[in-house]
């Protein structure tokens, strides 16, 4: 297979990831389907596609042409059947819990046309631990965005040792095609390059919230202002959810049982109490 041949993109999960990726794929002109088992993400991320696209417009960096041409492209469905039936290429950006990733992939390789590539988003899971799910493994690899998908320019292309020369070429040339900068990755490491590294900062600026040194705030402040980060690791985190913070430290905990794996109680405290960041319009910094 080659990029000629990818028409179709079926994105699986309408969350903070998925809405964004799918939104992009219909911008580079593929036909995208948008599938999620919640209908309110689904009309979540349709209100966003249609204030974000008139707002680009508006805003001079985008033709009405493509805007329109875009929202031809993408289609938003709860169906899974429907939306990966005809897909050429699958990226799944669900929820960051291993066994609903390993019933997704069974379920998209019974679904999927036998030569349609299964990308999984995962922040951290590298392919090999769903590719055995499928009986594709070579048609399987990571494809990791970065949040907000629209805007970060990098893309991680993880090849796994069961994923074929040919998937991981067709994956770089899609991430081209989306307008992104790729680093493929031929050797699988749990959380690849750009999270291992962010939750080294992370995992220190929790240390240090956790001990009572600074409060979130000021470690955010501290760190803009000295490193020149855009953002601090905190709100950062609100960004990129707190769930997904804890649900990949536990994770990392249950195949690890490294106690120091384990979500900082500052995680765990604002994960139980529904505080998972801008999502739920709280988490360290409240939003309107
Ligand atoms: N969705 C889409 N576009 C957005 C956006 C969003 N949520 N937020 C901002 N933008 C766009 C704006 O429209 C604007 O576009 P333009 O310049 O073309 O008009 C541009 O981004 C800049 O926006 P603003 O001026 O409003 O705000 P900032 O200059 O503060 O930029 C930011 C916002 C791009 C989010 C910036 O703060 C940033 O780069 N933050 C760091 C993000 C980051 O580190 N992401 C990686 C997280 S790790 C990850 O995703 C891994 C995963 O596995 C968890």
């Amino acid at each position: 297979m080659k990029l000629e041949d990818v028409k179709t993109i079926c994105v699986v999960g309408a969350g903070n990831m998925g809405h964004q990726i799918a939104l992009g794929c219909a911008l580079a002109g593929f036909k995208t389907a948008c599938t999620d088992i919640s209908q309110e993400m689904l009309d979540k991320a349709e209100g966003f596609a249609r204030s974000y696209l008139p707002e680009r417009v508006a805003k001079g960096k985008l033709s009405q042409e493509k805007a329109d041409q875009a929202l031809e492209n993408i289609r938003f469905t709860t169906n899974l059947e429907d939306a990966a039936g005809d897909a050429d290429f699958v990226i799944e950006a669900a929820v960051e819990k291993m066994v609903i990733k390993r019933k997704l992939f069974a379920d998209l390789d019974r679904i999927a046309p036998p030569h349609a590539i299964l990308a999984t988003n995962s922040s951290y899971i590298v392919s090999s631990q769903v590719a055995d799910a499928t009986n594709r493994p070579d048609k399987v690899c990571n494809m990791h965005f970065f949040n907000p998908a629209l805007v970060m320019k990098l893309v991680e292309v993880v090849q796994g040792p069961h994923t074929s020369e040919e998937t991981a070429q067709v994956t770089m040339d899609l991430c081209a095609r989306l307008g992104k900068t790729a680093v493929l990755l031929k050797k699988e490491i749990y959380g690849f390059l750009v999270n291992r590294i962010l939750s080294a900062l992370a995992q220190e600026a929790l240390f240090l919230a956790d001990m009572g040194i600074a409060t979130p705030q000021e470690i955010d402040l501290a760190v803009t202002n000295a490193l020149g980060h855009p953002m601090g690791p905190f709100r950062l985190m609100d960004l990129t959810g707190i769930d997904l913070a804890y649900y990949s430290a536990m994770e990392r905990y249950q195949s690890s049982r490294d106690p120091k794996d384990k979500p900082s109680p500052l995680v765990v405290e604002k994960f139980v109490k529904g505080e998972w960041g801008k999502k739920t319009k709280k988490g360290y910094y409240t939003y309107e």
